[in-house]
């Protein structure tokens, strides 16, 4: 990679993996343990609308889809439980350590952020201004994707500057359809006519981070 690469994310403050304990009775999925498919990761899937009909739609794809919010997870488990999709695993954990100790370096298809958030009052927590997203950019595969959306147009902004100045990946800013409905969130802006945007980033080859080594040790054996 190129040495702006080098000059840009590599002087951010570095994300720690080695302090995040794992997520309480944390178990390491088969889908993780023997991939038969392309894995590909939710981040915050809420009641999962998303995640059934990917699911549906990509049987080629393995869809891990993670919620920490316990009313949410539970509604999501329930549907997916109707469904019964193979190709996909619900976990409920916060992202962060369930990653950090699952997922393994270059080993994701591609990645969903959908209607995060917006944490206005605390925008270090936007997943693009975390040290974090430098360890899951080592976690996705060259030439992966990852795809965020949301309404607010200071997160997007933000996102494309950051994807743009630090992150250095190649992007493309969109407007979501009016008609589209992949999440309930996004029905719910739509409906009200709200502009929804989705930032589409690539990993490029080649590209590096100081985690593409860096696994949890029962990762390793
Ligand atoms: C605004 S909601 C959007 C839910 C869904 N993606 C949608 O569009 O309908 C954001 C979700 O992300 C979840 N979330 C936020 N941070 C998370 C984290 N670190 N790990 C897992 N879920 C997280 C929240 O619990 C919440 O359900």
């Amino acid at each position: 990679m190129t040495d702006n690469l080098e000059l840009s994310h590599q002087k951010e403050r570095a994300f720690q993996p080695q302090r995040l304990s794992a997520p309480r009775d944390f178990a390491m999925p088969a889908a993780v343990l023997k991939p038969e498919s392309a894995l590909v990761l939710e981040i915050g899937a809420g009641k999962g609308k998303h995640a059934l009909s990917f699911t549906m739609q990509n049987p080629d794809k393995h869809l891990i889809a993670i919620e920490r919010t316990r009313n949410k997870f539970d509604a999501f488990e329930k549907m997916a439980a109707q469904q019964n999709s193979v190709n996909l695993t619900t976990i409920h954990a916060d992202a962060i350590a369930w990653i950090v100790h699952a997922i393994a370096p270059n080993s994701i298809d591609s990645i969903y952020i959908l209607y995060p958030n917006p944490e206005q009052h605390n925008p270090n927590q936007q997943w693009l201004n975390m040290p974090f997203f430098e360890f899951l950019l080592s976690r996705l595969q060259a030439g992966g994707e990852i795809i965020l959306a949301t309404n607010i147009e200071t997160y997007m902004d933000n996102a494309e500057q950051q994807a743009n100045e630090i992150w250095r990946l190649p992007n493309t800013r969109s407007q979501v359809a009016s008609s589209s409905h992949r999440t309930h969130f996004e029905v719910k802006y739509l409906a009200r006519q709200e502009t929804c945007w989705q930032l589409s980033m690539t990993k490029p080859e080649g590209y590096q981070t100081r985690f593409d080594k860096w696994a949890i040790a029962s990762l390793t054996i």
